[in-house]
């Protein structure tokens, strides 16, 4: 995959010396940014958005978002917990299958609740009803957008929603809204493409649901996404089938907002010049391996190649090839673009590596708080 950030925007002006290493920096403005361009989404479609906690959880902007969003999405207890604990209002939870043992403080926390399949709305929508939550189920339009299938939910065999094809006869008795989840950082045509293969079911459908959940990978926040396009076919649905539309978008929340600052630990040839960071792609940008992706690095530029890497045991622990002016030095800081969404939430202390400090950085006013810096305590505490 190929990263969507636009560049450095104003972290051009951050001087990386300021915080810790490794250590996360979230823009407080660009965020807010983000959240304006949201919130007139909102305000244009009449769609609830909400945040995908799942994303990006960093609650010490609960605040901020709260001004501008209209709640939050959890994928489980936890995140519920959290949502409830920080975030303001409403909550839908959703996971692939919930445990038994949690549904009924999910449900009590929750306002929708969406079941992957018709067999856990039959366990659990009895409990989840009598907690006061509405029911929701996820489809699979069975429908391909996806250019990777490790993030594509509508690939051959997905276990992620009712495939459509099993929901022709069904019956919705009981289940208020439907949801979808089927795009990953994407714009609006392939949105656009898959809500045309499933017109025909809603259409069936008519009157059978409340509302409509789109889900995430809506890239809105990129400067080139048709916002316009996707506000008003937000409308057209809520018109035509009487439904109100939500989406959960974590992604686009804190796109460009937050970069990952690192250390250079030592610098080695074999091959070229290979400098060791203080930054882990398996401990700290876990999906640099997985997507895989290369992340920007910020002011790259000149002519010699450098293979950035981690300092875990990991062969693989590669971020990947960069261009410096001059051969890195010990000592010398490095920055990641577009760090904030998954990074964050993502990170673990494989070979007892140190978790990034979470610092917030304001852009205009240059203000800057280090929130959150973790130590030994944190590497034990989760081991027995
Ligand atoms: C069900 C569901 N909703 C929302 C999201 C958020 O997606 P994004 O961060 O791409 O907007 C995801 C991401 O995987 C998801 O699985």
């Amino acid at each position: 995959m190929t990263t969507q950030s636009m560049g450095s925007g104003q972290f051009a002006a951050f001087d990386l010396a300021r915080v810790p290493s490794p250590c996360f920096v979230i823009d407080e403005v660009a965020l807010e940014n983000n959240l304006k361009t949201l919130k007139a989404l909102a305000d244009a479609s009449g769609a609830d958005i909400l945040l995908a906690l799942k994303a990006f959880s960093m609650w010490s902007l609960a605040p901020l978002v709260n001004q501008y969003l209209s709640g939050t999405c959890a994928s489980g207890l936890w995140e519920a917990r959290l949502a409830r604990a920080h975030y303001g209002g409403q909550l839908t939870s959703f996971s692939p299958a919930y445990a038994p043992s949690d549904v009924d403080e999910i449900a009590a926390l929750s306002d929708h609740m969406v079941f992957n399949s018709l067999t856990q709305v039959s366990r659990f929508e009895a409990q989840a009803r009598k907690a006061g939550c509405e029911i929701g189920l996820r489809m699979n339009p069975e429908h391909s957008e996806g250019e990777v299938a490790r993030y594509d939910p509508c690939t051959g065999g997905s276990r992620l929603g009712q495939p459509i094809s099993q929901l022709a006869d069904a019956s919705l008795d009981g289940i208020s809204g439907l949801h979808m989840h089927t795009l990953c950082e994407q714009g609006f045509a392939p949105l656009q493409r898959t809500i045309e293969a499933v017109t025909p079911f809603l259409h069936s459908k008519k009157g059978q649901f409340d509302w409509l959940n789109l889900g995430g990978g809506h890239l809105v926040t990129r400067a080139d996404y048709d916002v316009d396009g996707l506000a008003a076919c937000l409308r057209a649905l809520g018109d035509e089938f009487k439904v109100k539309t939500y989406l959960e978008l974590g992604t686009a929340v804190a796109f460009d907002a937050g970069i990952l600052v690192g250390e250079v630990l030592d610098v080695t040839d074999n091959d070229g010049p290979i400098a060791i960071l203080d930054i882990s792609a398996s401990c700290h940008m876990p999906d640099v391996i997985e997507a895989p992706y290369r992340p920007s690095l910020l002011g790259e530029t000149g002519e010699l190649e450098v293979k950035l890497a981690g300092p875990t045991c990991l062969a693989g622990d590669e971020i990947g090839h960069y261009h410096f002016a001059d051969r890195p030095q010990a000592g010398q800081r490095v920055a990641f673009l577009d760090q904030a969404h998954y990074s964050m939430v993502k990170t673990n202390t494989f070979n007892g590596m140190a978790l990034p400090a979470i610092a917030i950085w304001n852009s205009q006013t240059d203000a800057l708080r280090i929130v959150r810096e973790f130590d030994y305590s944190d590497f034990e505490g989760r081991l027995s």
